[in-house]
């Protein structure tokens, strides 16, 4: 039996009860066997989660790019690593081997270091899903620079937050980018966010879309001129196990996003060991996971988690609509692609289009499929199951978090039965617990409660970057010694999980994560408005949409509300981006209050979930009459 890849249950169980007995032990032997180090580790693991410390692997030396590329050199070096499928069918798809993705990162990293990027140094990169941004990632870990990536459908607001935050020397981007039909001035939005940044030294720029952009002389420089004239070696810089490889940011339930910030070894070991298993990859398979770079998804089980074992892994410019709802399934045909992992809400905007543009493409590829992102709804498990697996594909439905860096609880494909809407089983060295709001751990089966985590696995976040005072209110204070997810579950008789959603005011909606705060922040902006709340409604492909409560400041304001509404959604564009827009504004007299103040965002979800029945007693609330007004008047 290997530890290393799991096939059957038994083995699971026989693995998990080694990896929580004796985790050092366990973890030492994967991390011994199946990666390459420069110098061993001294101490395998120490931890406390009362300040909160844990460390990995400590003492040990590695290049996590040697591990996802050079080692490969001998075995596979002329083995496709890297897929890329443009936005356009007609353009023709690239295949990166790794002995030319070796080559394309060195060239990268030595351009890094010929712009003055040192190890420590941080390096914004804001790119579309080209290979350049698998590539960039690669060269500033080869150098030992930390790279954070920003989701290029950020604006320049959130971007500017985000470089500034980190305080990041460089940012890759480019000329634009393609989506669907349309382009995107990247350029440009990197160009206003760094009127509000100082420590921009350099911007590098990839053309893509060979637009007519601005360049600023003695800051920014095309990518291709430099790569074109630098050495195709690159020596790896000796990284210490944890040494940051990465920050990424999330959404907090309130204030500034959260730089996670990511480490070298563990993260390594625990992305690579978690892809292996959960998906069942094998040597010639070919994967393809639809997150952006720009998410942690992307991240573990685009870039890193599949590399590292030398898997063939396709990047998707495009989106599943373009140039119609067939195009992913067209993907599928033409790569030939064996694991599909994709969020349920893309496979609700599918299931919407119906089954002509599956039956047009041949699946019998596909041995996997995954999900990940946010709770997946019985009717959209079903639907993936029957069309798109065609009943032979297990679905692994993964839970985890940007926080977690790689999959926690999973099914392991094959392996571990599956069961609609649960993400089934702990994954090898995760020990979930479920929690009361008294701080209790909720023993035994059938029950539920709040999710935690009792021990520390390789690749959760080391803290928030700058702040680490803020990582331990966040995640280490809710409950005793333990991590704190935010989210809900519950546990069946057999003891699958199933996660029920975020008990905070983070509200997924099409699987990214939004804090309220924020969001609230930019509506408040507008000069007509005095105060506003946003909560989370149900959305057939969405998941969730955002309802937003607002009052102004002259109440019977004679203002065109539609216009205002228009002015709302298009201050959270600027501020946040798209994808934070709301679906619905309700203006109100009021917002319901505690006595000392606080919005009571709980009753504003039940009303905007026409749950109204179940408002609990109003009475003790500072202004109890505002509720029934809002009732009276909701969209
Ligand atoms: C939610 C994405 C149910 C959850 C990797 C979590 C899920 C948040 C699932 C993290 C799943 C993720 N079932 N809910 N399979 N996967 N979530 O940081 O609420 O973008 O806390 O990481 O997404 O989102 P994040």
């Amino acid at each position: 039996m290997s530890n290393y890849h799991i096939k059957h249950l038994e083995e699971y169980y026989q693995v998990y009860r080694k990896s929580v007995r004796n985790p050092e032990v366990f973890w030492e032997e994967i991390a011994e066997e199946h990666f390459l180090w420069r110098k061993k580790w001294d101490k395998v693991l120490s931890w406390d989660f009362k300040k909160p410390k844990v460390k990995w692997f400590e003492g040990a030396e590695l290049n996590i790019t040697e591990n996802c590329i050079d080692r490969h050199l001998y075995t596979r070096g002329d083995k496709t690593a890297i897929i890329f499928e443009p936005n356009n069918k007609e353009d023709e798809a690239e295949h990166i081997t790794y002995k030319q993705l070796h080559e394309r990162v060195c060239r990268f990293a030595n351009v890094l270091l010929d712009k003055g990027i040192k190890k420590g140094d941080r390096v914004c990169i804001y790119l579309p899903m080209i290979p350049e941004l698998a590539i960039a990632t690669l060269a500033c870990a080869r150098i030992g620079a930390i790279h954070s990536v920003v989701f290029a459908g950020f604006s320049s607001t959130a971007l500017a937050t985000r470089i500034n935050d980190s305080e990041c020397k460089m940012v890759i981007t480019s000329d634009g980018s393609y989506r669907g039909p349309k382009t995107i001035d990247l350029k440009g939005i990197v160009d206003e966010a760094l009127e509000d940044c100082t420590t921009i030294e350099s911007v590098l720029v990839a053309k893509r879309i060979n637009s007519d952009v601005q360049m600023k002389a003695d800051r920014d420089y095309w990518l291709q001129p430099l790569l074109d004239d630098a050495y195709s070696d690159c020596v790896p810089e000796i990284m210490k196990a944890e040494d940051p490889l990465f920050i990424l940011y999330t959404s907090g339930s309130t204030g500034k996003p959260k730089g996670m910030v990511h480490t070298t070894a563990g993260y390594m070991v625990y992305t690579a060991y978690t892809f292996k298993n959960v998906f069942q990859y094998t040597e010639n398979d070919v994967y393809w996971c639809t997150a952006d770079i720009g998410w942690i998804t992307g991240h573990s089980y685009i870039v890193y988690g599949p590399l590292c074992n030398g898997a063939t892994t396709v990047m998707f410019e495009g989106v599943p609509s373009y140039p119609d709802f067939g195009r992913f399934w067209e993907i599928v045909e033409k790569h030939k692609v064996n694991q599909f992992y994709t969020a349920p809400t893309a496979i609700r905007a599918l299931a919407k289009e119906g089954i002509d543009h599956l039956e047009k493409h041949n699946l019998s590829s596909i041995k996997v499929l995954g999900t990940v992102g946010e709770p997946i709804n019985e009717e959209a498990w079903h639907w993936y199951d029957d069309n798109v697996g065609k009943k032979k594909a297990p679905i692994v439905d993964t839970w985890w978090q940007t926080e977690t860096g790689g999959i926690m609880i999973s099914p392991i494909a094959f392996a571990t039965p599956t069961k609609p809407t649960y993400a089934t089983l702990p994954f090898i060295g995760v020990q979930p617990a479920l929690m009361d709001e008294k701080g209790t751990e909720i023993k035994g089966n059938q029950v539920d409660g709040r999710l935690c985590i009792k021990f520390p696995w390789p690749s959760m976040a080391r803290t928030i970057w700058g702040n680490h005072q803020r990582y331990k209110e966040t995640y280490f204070s809710a409950y005793d010694n333990m991590y704190f997810t935010g989210d809900g579950a519950l546990r069946d008789e057999v003891g699958y999980y199933r996660i029920t959603g975020r008990v905070d005011d983070v509200i997924i909606v099409s699987g990214h994560n939004l804090g309220t705060a924020p969001i609230e922040d930019a509506i408040n902006e507008h000069p007509a408005v005095a105060e506003s709340a946003i909560v989370g409604f149900p959305h057939d492909v969405k998941g969730n949409a955002l309802y937003g409560y607002v009052t102004l400041k002259e109440t019977g304001e004679s203002r065109n509300h539609d216009n205002l509404r228009k002015e709302i959604n298009q201050l959270i564009t600027e501020q946040i981006g798209p994808i934070a827009k709301l679906n619905k504004i309700q203006f109100t007299n009021g917002l319901p209050k505690t006595r000392s103040g606080k919005i009571m965002r709980r009753i504003l979800r039940k009303i905007a979930c026409n749950e109204t029945d179940q408002l609990g007693d109003t009475s003790t609330l500072l202004n109890p009459e505002v509720v029934q007004d809002i009732m009276d008047n909701v969209l």
